[in-house]
């Protein structure tokens, strides 16, 4: 039996990375993410069932979980060194001379491109992912193997049986640009629900891919590392005695191995095809999912490397050519100026459209007063524009040379003048404000400014916050513009009538709309305090606020100190909330809302259902209950610490099953060992 179930795990192992290599190697998967899923499940059953079974290079490890406290530092057996830079192709003539005045005359050489990322180092012993180290100081590195397991395309065994016994591959470790983009665009999606404006959340967000990537390999949760995509080239092999003579044949040997090695590498005999290389690339890899800034050119043969030998920093045999950050300059037609949903204003660049790195650029944000000011920045300038590993292009300068030489009947004057930030908001006049210590100027009227109200609006009827989903953006336009809501109180003095003057706004829209807002009178206390759209409080912290004080009242009356003790919330947050509260014009709307009868306070039974009882358990809900509806228990669950997930899986804690659950959920639960609990005994363990 026990024979049995080792095979069947060692047998679904190989499948799964197999799997694995097909997708993440190959980009050639062949079967579905879903397949693959219930394949991946079932070894991680196995293997909790027979832990010692478990191995290290089980593809289970790469899910992540484990946690490194603090990285190991070790030193590299072999030091990482960097390598020479060059500019320019007379530096690279330079470079190919030197090997020659060496006494080299008939070498060829190897062109790769150079991966913007953090560079690794990978031990393998029997064909087993043994250690990786970062490159660190060159000398010693921090150890991240648990980390790197989750990268589905380094490989935890290697494939054929060529590989020497003991070896260690250097690569690259990088986030793919779309990788990068997403997470930016999830982070921003989650930074605009907790109210953060434009300038904060492009401070909050990744900066760069390269950024990210040493960022994510230093996270102490393997499973934060497995949620962000890294992936990996391999460009290096070092060991003794290695049975290749040139570098280009131990690439081809890695790929046999398992290894993700770039196609984009090329075997060239002479410096001019060196130079083809570089400008066959030059545009070109700004069209690859992964960041670039250069070329690196290797001799290729080892004997050839070796007469080379090193200097005291980098090696003889290679040097890196680096491309110029992708620039172009371009005409500033004019400074418009943004107002944000939370008031703040951000001044953006319109350009003249120009071709940059793989699109267009038409427009750029200056941040504030304070950067336009340190460039100098005019309408009409001519301005550099650049595009590094940031992805988001950025104005770096003024073509001073070109300023007042034309125009000189034009709108922009024969001369022209410092840039003079606006005073008053271009939305409703107000006179701005700009904060000690802060960098961006606000509109204060955040109860009159068409931007903020509205936006103030659009985050209140949210899925999320009251969900009155026949409520969109273009109907809270329309509203406003109509003056018919002026605050987020306004929406429930809304008359029938009203609606039915609105364009594109029919009997039965009217009706829907009505209900829904009807609806959302019964919304919960945390739901409401999310919606009235408090600055930082998103929607976790709204929960934890509504059930700490448990009603609006003691919220409003709690002081700095009470609101610390809350727990995850700092004093800048707790501050804004006393600003908040605070403010006659904020209470007001409250107020009305309160007499409109939208819920202020925990209802009797969320207060008798708070507890931790269910902490870190995880349930599936399925079926129908007698004694209360499937939302209700879902509440329960949520309210007494536990989590509601949907498909069950091998990390679920309890299946509560109602009348009618599937069979194959059943079958599952039974399958994966996950106890099935009743509605009574539900109700037992939150008692
Ligand atoms: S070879 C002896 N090949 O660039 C140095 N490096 O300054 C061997 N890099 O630290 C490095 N792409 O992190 C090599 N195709 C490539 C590369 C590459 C990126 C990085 C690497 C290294 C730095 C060199």
């Amino acid at each position: 039996m026990s024979e049995a179930i080792k095979h069947k795990i060692e047998k679904l192992s190989k499948e799964i990375e197999e799997h694995n290599y097909n997708y993440y190697v190959l980009s050639n998967p062949t079967i579905s993410d879903f397949e693959f899923d219930k394949l991946l499940e079932e070894l991680i059953q196995l293997e909790k069932e027979h832990p010692e079974y478990l191995k290290s290079d089980s593809p289970s490890q790469r899910v992540g979980g484990q946690i490194t406290k603090e990285f190991k530092t070790v030193k590299h057996k072999y030091p990482m060194l960097s390598l020479g830079n060059t500019y320019n192709e007379a530096d690279l003539k330079d470079f190919d001379d030197r090997i020659r005045k060496a006494g080299l005359t008939d070498f060829e050489y190897v062109c790769e491109l150079k991966y913007d990322g953090v560079s690794i180092s990978l031990t393998y012993v029997d064909g087993k992912l043994k250690q990786a180290v970062t490159r660190g100081d060159g000398e010693k590195g921090d150890d991240v193997t648990a980390n790197v397991k989750t990268i589905n395309s380094i490989p935890l065994k290697l494939r054929g049986d060529d590989y020497p016994k003991e070896f260690e591959i250097r690569g690259e470790i990088f986030m793919p640009k779309k990788e990068f983009l997403r997470i930016n665009e999830e982070l921003r999606k989650q930074l605009i629900e907790e109210g953060y404006d434009e300038e904060e959340i492009f401070e909050k967000q990744l900066k760069n891919p390269r950024n990210a990537t040493s960022g994510t390999l230093k996270q102490q949760d393997s499973k934060a590392v497995a949620e962000r995509k890294l992936d990996c080239y391999l460009y290096a092999l070092l060991g003794e005695n290695l049975p290749f003579v040139s570098h280009y044949e131990s690439l081809e040997a890695e790929k046999r191995w398992g290894f993700k090695v770039s196609g984009d590498m090329e075997k060239v005999s002479s410096v001019e095809g060196v130079i083809k290389y570089l400008e066959k690339w030059d545009t070109k890899r700004h069209h690859l999912n992964v960041e670039t800034d250069g070329v690196v050119i290797k001799v290729n043969s080892f004997d050839h490397q070796k007469y080379l030998g090193f200097t005291a920093k980098s090696p003889r045999w290679a040097i890196a050519y680096k491309y110029k950050a992708a620039q172009v300059s371009t005409v500033l037609e004019s400074i418009s100026y943004q107002v944000g949903r939370t008031g703040s204003i951000t001044p953006v660049a319109n350009l003249k459209p120009v071709q940059l790195a793989g699109t267009t650029v038409k427009r750029a944000t200056l941040h504030n007063a304070d950067i336009i000011e340190k460039l100098d920045i005019r309408e009409g300038d001519t301005v550099f524009v650049e595009k590094g590993g940031e992805i988001i292009p950025k104005i770096i300068g003024v073509d001073k040379s070109k300023r007042d030489v034309h125009h000189t009947d034009d709108l922009f004057g024969t001369t022209s003048h410092p840039t003079k930030y606006i005073t008053h908001c271009p939305e409703c006049e107000t006179e701005l404000i700009r904060k000690e210590g802060e960098a961006n100027h606000y509109c204060p009227n955040e109860l009159g400014c068409p931007p903020q109200v509205k936006g103030k609006m659009e985050h209140f009827v949210m899925r999320k916050a009251m969900d009155i989903d026949s409520m969109g953006e273009e109907t809270i336009a329309q509203l406003y513009d109509a003056g018919l809501i002026k605050t987020i109180a306004d929406i429930y003095e809304l008359k029938k009538d009203d609606l039915l003057k609105l364009d594109r706004m029919a009997e039965k829209s009217a009706n829907n709309l009505l209900s829904g807002i009807e609806d959302s009178k019964k919304m919960p206390f945390e739901r409401v305090l999310f919606a009235i759209g408090i600055r930082h409080i998103g929607e976790t912290t709204a929960k934890k606020l509504a059930f700490y004080f448990k009603n609006i009242d003691a919220l409003k009356n709690a002081n700095l100190e009470q609101l610390l003790e809350v727990g995850d919330i700092g004093e800048k947050t707790s501050q804004t909330i006393i600003d908040y509260f605070a403010d006659e014009n904020c209470e007001r709307i409250i107020e009305n809302l309160r007499k409109q009868g939208l819920q202020f306070e925990l209802s009797e039974d969320q207060i008798v259902n708070t507890s931790d009882k269910l902490k870190d358990l995880t349930f599936v809900v399925s079926g129908v209950f007698s004694k209360f509806s499937r939302d209700e228990i879902k509440k329960a669950i949520e309210q007494n610490g536990g989590k509601n997930v949907g498909s069950i899986s091998g990390k679920t804690s309890y299946v509560l099953a109602g009348e009618n659950m599937g069979q194959e959920k059943h079958k599952k639960a039974e399958k994966l060992g996950i106890p099935i609990i009743s509605e009574n005994d539900f109700i037992t363990m939150i008692r």
